[in-house]
């Protein structure tokens, strides 16, 4: 039973809970107002602004750092409180301008403002004092010392829930200012922009470049004029209350042109949620909420920030046809017309499985249900997949194989409650910046260990406890031969095994092979650090392992996700909170694309197409016979074109002839065949060799829902009417249905919903007024209709509810020889998403990272009498790509690193090679040997001084707020000091 106290409140008694804030209580009970502009629920108490100081059992003290006690007196309206307060609010105003009529955070919303007028603060006792120091304007965000309170909110953010770590609060200075780094430019520094501080900033002190002058009435003024306003604006009024009036309406007056919409990022599957600011086509700014389920208060630089794309000039407006070899824009009911004569003379003439499909996991779960809807029902061919192909398809085998569901074991808090957290080939950092900041915070304050795997030395390898760097695809061996380490040792958890997994016997029989010397001598871990993994392992409560494509994209990317899994299921590391499989999904709906039956082997919601009762299902919810066969894959589909039996292709909002690997092989398909649509944003490598592209819609301009990492169900609201002629993608999808002469007649994507769910066990009951506002919910839907957060709390998902250890084996051979000597791996950078097709649109992203680059070692470079800048041509056995050469300690020796996101030369899909994972068909994208070329010596570095790598991060906990204690000029609020 909860345990209660007795607390006095202004001569009110109230029975409350342990554990609660002072500060917490007064406000949930609204018993009467106490300021509070430090204090934020999300980073709780910073103690720099002393506002809320009320008087307990007779002593002035600070409310929001005030845990409640049993029989604690709290008087909030006596005058010494009130005196306390409004002394230290003086103290506030002198360090911030109120000129909110003219401030573009004038929004309602401004912390400083509300506080002063619901106060009541007439005038102020202590005149503004400017601070002597220049505003800086970032790429993305700009800092006004003038109008900052030194209330820390942002270095605390910065610190410690980012942790980030390159904001600090200078208070030994004279003028004490918030500092970047060891006192650089904003754009100098170690930021990345993710935008966080400027999130929960109270004021305007650091604003959205885009607000600047965009967001009020009178904001948009030079900067003499909005002095001389501000300047007025102050004359005119006596007192604060009028002019407190005056800007409380031009604020309400806001509302009815700044429209305020929720939606979710469209980058990658972390699934951050926020609302979005716009007024008319202008997108001002982003804005998370502490119930935001994914994210909280978090984002990275692309989904704060990276959102000018969707207002780009080269969006395409108007449907393109190919006539005489030439693009003309036509109108829709042309294009539609050519696109359903070509499908129904190539299904007429070579069949229905001359036709293939390929969804986009930018789409919302919507539009990949009609995609294969349209492949299955209306054209009657499986022949449809979508880039979980290219990276997640291995993740979702191996786990398939061993506890049954293809997604991750628990939610994104969770991971934060492991007591230690594996990565395993992924720069978690970049990749997923948010689920990274949970991470680095509970390594950083809640003692979480953190052990990275990687070829390449990233952020998370610099912060890890122990960085290890096995040989390139041997991952599978060191895993199983930790894993048989800990059975030998008879470490293992026998009970768990005993209760919730089949198979043990054959699968350590299995391990045989995996002696300690044979995963040293393979992998280059000594077997000293194996037996310190392996006992680490088993010294832990709750073990979580994270990975990504450096483990999926090899050739046995399924074989070494089972091992992770294995692994876990020895160490009975599943069914709990904290523990469990996190394969961390790329692209923003790569989990609800497949989820929703873009796949060629099953039905929406993982069911099989050789299953006659489900196949039995869809053929009479669709009206249609269908084949028990699988269809083609979308690596099988290129195959397919080259050998002459793919006549026709689809492609919604994905660049195949940049991200699918051996893109010289890919490329040369779609000039042979017969027939390529392409729907996309913008005029793609892809839809260069299209005989028809369609004008899409990006996610702010439709509705939906995205599925993120967690397995999370998301509502995408429509924040924007699409551009030009452009159209959201289930419209498109439904107009080529019905030119092909089906009836479809969806008005709105919840309608589509609603079908798919019928269908889909996995998340029947999933509907859009459970998805309301930033409500969610995680699949597989319970019969109760409740939804499942953490996976596997009563069962694994096989008919006797256990688990099953798989057994392996490793017999891979190196494809490193003399001539071809150099590993070449490709990955995701922080600034640019995959191809960076919608990040290239991004001025301030393109400031940051302009073009792409190769990493290569210090002692390549020496080898190769190459400095930064250097341009270089490698070349595997399938092709050349040719970039500039950033040298770096991430690399060592001869590995070298060439970032995802270049369409022209620079791309690196032109040397990797056509070997995948032999389970999936997942190009092993991570696994290629080149030689490299100089053509020129030196050269412009690729990668700006201006870039966040280039900075010095200062770690420190918190803000430190008794460093501006300690000030010789410090006084607590009423005890003497200002007037
Ligand atoms: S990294 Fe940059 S944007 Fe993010 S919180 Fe720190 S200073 Fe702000
Ligand atoms: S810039 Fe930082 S310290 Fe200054 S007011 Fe904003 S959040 Fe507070
Ligand atoms: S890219 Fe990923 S981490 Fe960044 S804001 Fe978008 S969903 Fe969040
Ligand atoms: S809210 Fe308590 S010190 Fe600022």
């Amino acid at each position: 039973m909860q345990a209660h106290q007795v607390l006095t409140i202004d001569g009110k008694d109230f029975l409350v809970e342990e554990g609660m804030r002072l500060l917490d209580f007064i406000k949930a009970q609204k018993l009467s107002f106490v300021p509070s502009i430090c204090y934020n629920e999300s980073l709780g108490p910073i103690e720099t602004c002393d506002s809320c100081i009320v008087e307990v059992n007779g002593q002035l003290q600070r409310a929001c750092s005030t845990m409640i006690e049993n029989g604690m007196v709290v008087n909030t309206q006596v005058e010494k409180v009130k005196s306390a307060q409004k002394q230290a609010l003086d103290r506030v105003l002198e360090h911030h301008e109120l000129y909110c009529t003219v401030c573009d955070y004038n929004n309602g919303n401004c912390e400083i403002h509300n506080t002063m007028g619901e106060f009541g603060l007439e005038h102020q006792s202590n005149p503004f004092k400017s601070k002597g120091y220049e505003k800086d304007y970032g790429a993305f965000y700009r800092y006004d010392p003038d109008q900052c309170i030194l209330c820390g909110r942002c270095v605390e953010v910065c610190q410690d829930v980012q942790v980030n770590e390159t904001l600090t609060i200078d208070w030994k200075r004279n003028e004490p200012r918030v500092i970047w780094d060891n006192d650089k430019a904003i754009d100098e520094s170690s930021c990345v922009n993710c935008g966080q501080c400027v999130t929960v900033c109270p004021c305007n002190a650091l604003m959205e470049n885009n607000m600047l002058g965009k967001a009020g009435y009178m904001t948009n003024q030079e900067p003499g004029l909005l002095r001389s306003m501000i300047e007025l604006t102050k004359k005119a009024e006596t007192g604060y209350g009028p002019l407190f009036a005056i800007s409380d309406s031009e604020a309400a007056m806001r509302e009815e042109t700044i429209e305020k919409t929720k939606t979710v990022c469209t980058y990658c599957g972390v699934g951050c949620s926020f609302d979005v600011w716009t007024k008319d086509r202008e997108i001002l700014r982003v804005l998370p909420h502490e119930d935001s389920p994914a994210n909280h208060i978090s984002t990275c630089v692309k989904g704060k920030f990276a959102w000018d794309y969707v207002n780009s000039e080269e969006r395409l407006q108007k449907p393109l046809v190919r006539k005489d070899g030439y693009f003309q824009e036509v109108e829709w009911d042309e294009a539609l017309s050519v696109i359903s004569n070509r499908f129904s003379e190539i299904k007429n003439q070579y069949g229905k499985d001359a036709l293939a499909f390929i969804s986009s996991s930018k789409c919302t779960n919507e539009e990949s249900y009609l995609m294969q809807k349209l492949s299955r029902q209306v054209i009657g061919t499986h022949n449809v997949d979508n880039c979980s192909r290219y990276c997640q398809a291995p993740a979702t085998q191996g786990l398939f194989r061993t506890v049954g569901y293809g997604g991750d074991s628990g939610s994104i808090e969770d991971l934060e409650k492991a007591e230690m957290v594996i990565t395993i080939g992924t720069n978690t950092a970049e990749a997923h910046p948010v689920i990274a900041s949970k991470i680095k915070r509970a390594h950083k304050l809640l003692g979480q260990k953190l052990y990275v795997f990687d070829i390449r030395k990233h952020e998370m390898a610099e912060r890890a406890d122990k960085f290890y760097k096995p040989n390139p695809g041997t991952d599978l061996v060191w895993l199983s031969a930790v894993t048989k380490y800990i059975i030998d040792q008879d470490w293992h958890n026998k009970a768990f095994i005993s209760e919730w997994v089949n198979d043990f016997e054959t699968y350590y029989e299995s391990l045989e092979p995996f002696t300690l010397e044979y995963a040293e001598n393979k992998t280059g871990i000594s077997q000293a650090e194996l037996k310190h993994i392996a006992k680490q392992i088993t010294e832990v409560n709750t073990l979580s392992i994270c990975w990504a494509m450096g483990v999926t994209q090899h050739r046995i990317g399924s074989d070494t996700s089972t091992a992770i899994s294995n692994l876990l299921l020895v160490t009975g590391n599943y069914m709990r909170p904290g523990t469990g499989a996190y394969p961390l999904r790329g692209h923003n709906n790569v989990q609800g694309c497949s989820d929703m039956g873009s796949m060629p082997n099953t039905f929406p919601g993982y069911q099989d197409v050789s299953d006659d009762e489900i196949r039995h299902k869809f053929e009479k919810a669709w009206n249609v016979s269908l084949d028990s066969e699988r269809g083609l894959d979308n690596h099988e589909m290129i195959d397919s074109i080259h050998e002459g039996k793919l006549h026709s292709l689809y492609i919604k909002g994905e660049d195949t002839g940049v991200v699918d690997a051996n893109i010289n092989y890919v490329r040369a398909a779609f000039e042979k065949i017969d027939f390529l649509v392409v729907q996309d944003l913008f005029l793609s490598k892809t839809a260069e060799f299209a005989d028809v592209v369609l004008p899409a819609s990006p996610s702010l301009e439709k509705d939906g829902t995205f599925t993120n990492t967690e397995r999370r169900i998301q509502r995408i609201n429509k924040a924007l009417e699409p551009l030009g002629d452009s159209k959201p993608d289930w419209e498109i999808i439904q107009l080529i249905a019905q030119s092909l002469g089906v009836d479809w007649d969806y008005k709105h994507p919840s309608e589509i919903w609603f079908e798919a769910q019928e269908l889909m066990p996995l998340v029947k009951g999933v509907t859009y007024d459970r998805l309301e506002g930033f409500d969610s919910l995680q699949w597989p839907m319970n019969d109760d209709g409740s939804d499942t957060p953490l996976l596997y709390t009563e069962r694994f998902n096989f008919p006797d509810g256990k688990a099953k250890l798989y057994p392996l084996e490793f017999n891979i051979e190196s494809k490193q020889t003399e001539e071809m000597s150099l590993h070449v791996n490709n990955g995701r950078v922080l600034e640019h998403f995959h191809e960076g097709n919608m990040t290239y649109q991004v001025p301030g992203l393109k400031y940051k990272l302009p073009r792409n680059f190769c990493e290569i070692s210090e002692e390549l470079a020496k080898e190769h009498g190459i400095e930064n800048g250097a341009r270089v041509k490698i070349t595997s056995k399938v092709g050349t790509t040719e970039v500039n050469v950033q040298v770096t300690d991430r690399v060592t020796g001869n590995y070298i690193y060439i970032p995802l996101n270049d369409q022209n030369e620079g791309a690196p899909n032109f040397i990797t090679d056509s070997d995948v994972d032999k389970d999936t068909n997942t190009p092993a994208y991570k696994d290629n040997y080149a030689k490299l070329e100089v053509i020129s010596k030196k050269g412009e570095s690729p990668i700006p001084k201006h870039n966040s790598r280039f900075g010095t991060r200062q770690p420190q906990i918190s803000v430190r707020v008794q460093d501006k204690w300690n000030q010789s000029s410090y006084t607590f609020p009423g005890k003497g000091g200002d007037a």
